[in-house]
């Protein structure tokens, strides 16, 4: 569809003269043309991702999944505020048909073109759809979930495994399962509603909503999401589980999901779940969810670990050190989430100095150590971590390495580690449940210091080659 050109609709007061509208027409109901939301939200690298003119409050996704045919049916119910007023607008889907549609219950015309569904609304709900108003649109699909080939070549969407599947999002693929605004900067709650053969473990985000219900051979679960989630780290993992379920003190949920042939190899990590996430408690802030654990995997199911929200995904057993850096994930990615995929550093650089700090406490490794590593090693240094040269680098070395690097820098410049963990603190808590850019952690250093750190900035941050070690 040609978002170019809005569509004008031919209403009972375009018989009016053009003056006596102007008169007319009350302020807030009927009278104004909505106009089509954008198609993406112009995210530096992915421009598509994400749509213009709503704000997505909470997915109620419904699946029926066969894994043996690799197929599902589903049903997405989406709450969401016009922050236009809107005649149309679009959700991000890869793949699959979609069956049928409607908005605030009114049959919706549907389009599509490439990773863009259109919905448009009938005349009488186009005139609700003003800004500010929360609408409820409703999605009915089908097919083949279908895996996405990254920009890197790494795989992400839905991959097939062999007594299941699962769908993981970094950064894109999270639209192969569901339609939806699938840039970061919205975020949502979710209630997932999943249903597989019986004997099968259907495993997502958040705590059980209940217990898992049978009936002629199929079990349904429900899980549900109570704090925003970014659409890249909703998941969902199908297939032969061993779970366990505990509460840690203070009344969070842990539940974990391993393979039953990995089981054996994971069992020792795994169990370190809650002290990890206690030990990042101590250095974070407060745990930003009701729920954790993990999701493990046998190793061919995945090529990476990803951070999925209160339930980290391993491609096999974790290292402790994986775990560390998945579960600082959720107060840096997860709970603070980037603004654009731009700001990814934020993400890699704090999951990775956790790392460095874990090592440090824990294995006698200080941080000046894995700092002075990571500046010797060259791939570290092919481009500024605030600035991937492409879509494809987003995840490359530097975002990591040198992202690890700028928070050493920082903890050195305020030369007290006291203050450099309540630096930290105090940024999990300004930005809880939000999004953040680089320029608004450039700013909350700055002033939470008191330092002018323009320096540590240029050089460490946005400068393309290897300064000295000290400078
Ligand atoms: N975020 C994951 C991690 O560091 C790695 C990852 C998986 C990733 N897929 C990605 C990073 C896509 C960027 C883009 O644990
Ligand atoms: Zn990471």
């Amino acid at each position: 569809m040609d978002h170019r050109t809005p569509v004008r609709r031919r209403t009972a007061r375009a018989a009016f003269p053009l003056l006596a509208l102007a008169l007319l027409a009350p302020a807030c109901s009927g009278g104004v043309e909505g106009r089509p939301g954008a198609a993406g939200v112009r995210d530096p690298y992915f421009p598509k991702l994400g749509n213009g003119g709503y704000d997505v409050s909470h997915y109620a996704i419904t699946l029926d999944v066969d894994p043996a045919g690799q197929t599902l049916r589903g049903t997405v119910e989406i709450t969401a505020r016009a922050t236009q007023d809107l005649s149309s607008f679009n959700l991000d889907l890869a793949g699959l048909t979609v069956d049928s549609a409607t908005v605030e219950g009114r049959p919706a015309a549907v389009n599509r073109a490439g990773n863009e569904l259109t919905l448009r609304t009938e005349a009488e709900v186009e005139d609700r759809l003003h800004r500010g108003e929360t609408f409820r649109a409703v999605v009915r699909y089908s097919g083949s979930p279908k895996t996405v080939t990254d920009p890197d070549e790494s795989e992400e969407g839905w991959l097939p495994t062999d007594d299941g599947a699962v769908a993981l999002g970094e950064p894109t693929g999270s639209m192969a399962w569901f339609p939806g605004n699938h840039h970061p900067s919205d975020k949502a709650a979710y209630d997932l509603t999943v249903t597989v053969p019986e004997g099968l473990t259907a495993v997502s985000n958040g705590v059980l909503a209940g217990p898992p219900a049978t009936k002629k051979g199929r079990t349904t679960f429900r899980w549900h999401t109570a704090e925003p989630m970014a659409s890249y780290l909703a998941t969902l993992a199908i297939g032969r589980f061993e779970t366990k379920t505990s509460t840690m003190p203070g009344g969070v949920t842990v539940f974990t999901a391993v393979d039953p042939e990995v089981a054996k190899e994971s069992a020792r990590t795994v169990a370190r779940v809650p002290e990890i996430v206690a030990w990042e408690t101590e250095h974070f802030g407060p745990y930003p969810f009701s729920a954790t654990g993990a999701i493990v995997e046998r190793e061919d199911d995945a090529g990476y670990a990803l951070e999925t929200q209160t339930r980290p995904f391993f491609p096999g057993p974790p290292s402790a050190g994986l775990l560390v850096h998945e579960m600082a994930h959720q107060w840096f990615g997860d709970s603070v989430t980037p603004e654009s995929w731009r700001d990814m550093w934020l993400n890699e650089g704090l999951a990775t100095y956790a790392e460095w700090l874990w090592e440090e406490e824990k294995e006698d490794t200080p941080a000046a150590e894995s700092f002075r590593d990571a500046y010797e090693d060259e791939d570290n240094w092919a481009f500024a971590p605030a600035a991937p040269p492409s879509a494809a680098r987003i995840s490359d070395d530097p975002v990591y390495g040198r992202g690890a690097m700028v928070i050493h820098k920082i903890r050195e410049a305020v030369d007290d580690d006291e203050e450099f963990f309540a630096l930290l603190k105090g940024w999990t808590r300004k930005y809880r449940h939000g999004n953040a850019s680089t320029a608004d952690f450039t700013a909350y250093v700055e002033q939470a210091t008191g330092q002018d750190l323009s320096g540590l900035w240029k050089t460490w941050l946005y400068g393309g080659s290897r300064p000295a070690a000290n400078g």
